[in-house]
């Protein structure tokens, strides 16, 4: 009996040890640069990860002034982008490089803490070094914005940030984009471009009952973050994608219109407006790496 007792005993100690490495925030696997970036270069980077499209202050004509308190609902509570500015108060003025990457990278705050995914850590995880750096030389040149927005509305359990690092466990991959020698540079590109900073898989994919993305449905269309709906299958399992031209998927990001013509509303309107931004080749790069992925049927309707 007192045997039994100790091993259960043990057991337990030994599962709360499991409990508590696995909802530690870690952030080893992030590779940093020493020398300063370059804010030109940044800029780019910028528009390519799409942060105006959250952390922009809502009725701002400025996209640059990114005070946040943009507003999303989820199923597990409501998020308010936070104030991402240099302001040294209210804002990351005061972060150093370090923090921003942990925050970016790995999903981690300063005080040690865990993000939502509702901000795309799970893709900036996937970015260059370089270009995390550049980013940061970049986003210290924005005016600083005053004031902060409201503290997220998450229901219980989600409410508790140290068991975000279970849904960490499960669905934060971090292992680089390596280059792949048997496609082209351009091909290298594109899926960089849109698996390490377009994010365009946290809206083309069904998710999981725990908010990760589907494997089975990636890029395969998912639930539309707008509300209504879902997003187009990015796939040649849509027969009607599957006729998009590389050109036809090059001037969707550019002008924001589908071959049919018609153009994209809500939260595609706003990706089209940082894609806009990039260079030709970069769009030419998205559309010939989405132009090879593999057929997927779209995900059941729910
Ligand atoms: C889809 C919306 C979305 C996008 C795109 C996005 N973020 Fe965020 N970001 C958020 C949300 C929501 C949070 C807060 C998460 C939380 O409360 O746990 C956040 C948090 C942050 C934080 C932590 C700020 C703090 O005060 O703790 C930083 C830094 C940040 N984002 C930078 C960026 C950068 C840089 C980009 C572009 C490369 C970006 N974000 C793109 C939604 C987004
Ligand atoms: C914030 C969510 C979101 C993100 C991120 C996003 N999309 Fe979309 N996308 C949508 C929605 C919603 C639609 C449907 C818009 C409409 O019909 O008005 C759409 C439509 C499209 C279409 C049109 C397809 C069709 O069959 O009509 C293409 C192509 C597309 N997106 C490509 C991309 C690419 C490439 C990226 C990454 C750079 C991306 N999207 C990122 C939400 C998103």
């Amino acid at each position: 009996m007192r045997k039994i007792l100790i091993g259960l005993a043990t057991l337990a100690v030994l599962g709360l040890g499991a409990a508590w490495w696995i909802t530690e925030p870690k952030t080893d696997h992030i590779a940093r640069v020493f020398a300063i970036g370059d804010a030109k270069r940044g800029e780019l980077v910028f528009n390519a990860g799409g942060c105006a499209s959250c952390h922009t202050s809502p009725g701002q004509d400025n996209r640059l002034w990114l005070g946040g308190g943009m507003k999303f609902a989820t199923e597990f509570g409501t998020f308010f982008a936070p104030n991402i500015s240099p302001h040294v108060r209210d804002g990351i003025g005061g972060w150093s490089y370090e923090m921003f990457t942990n925050a970016l990278q790995a999903g981690v705050s300063p005080d040690g803490s865990h993000y939502y995914p509702a901000f795309p850590y799970t893709t900036y995880v996937h970015m260059r070094p370089q270009d995390v750096s550049d980013l940061f030389a970049f986003m210290r040149t924005l005016p600083p914005a005053e004031g902060r927005a409201p503290p997220n509305q998450v229901k219980f359990p989600f409410d508790q940030r140290r068991a975000l690092g279970f849904w960490k466990f499960l669905y934060l991959d971090t292992k680089q984009i390596a280059n792949d020698p048997a496609k082209s540079a351009e091909w290298n590109r594109g899926r960089y471009l849109v698996e390490g900073l377009g994010h365009c898989a946290e809206c083309h994919s069904a998710r999981t009952a725990l908010g990760g993305i589907d494997e089975a449905y990636r890029m395969a269309g998912g639930p539309n973050p707008d509300g209504k709906g879902t997003t187009p299958n990015l796939t040649p399992g849509s027969q009607a994608f599957a006729k998009w031209s590389k050109a036809d998927i090059v001037e969707l990001l550019t002008t924001g219109m589908t071959p049919d013509p018609d153009e994209v509303a809500g939260s595609m309107a706003e990706v089209v407006k940082n894609m806009s931004l990039l260079p030709k080749s970069d769009r030419e790069a998205m559309a010939e790496y989405i132009k090879s992925l593999p057929a997927k049927a779209s995900p059941p309707k729910k």
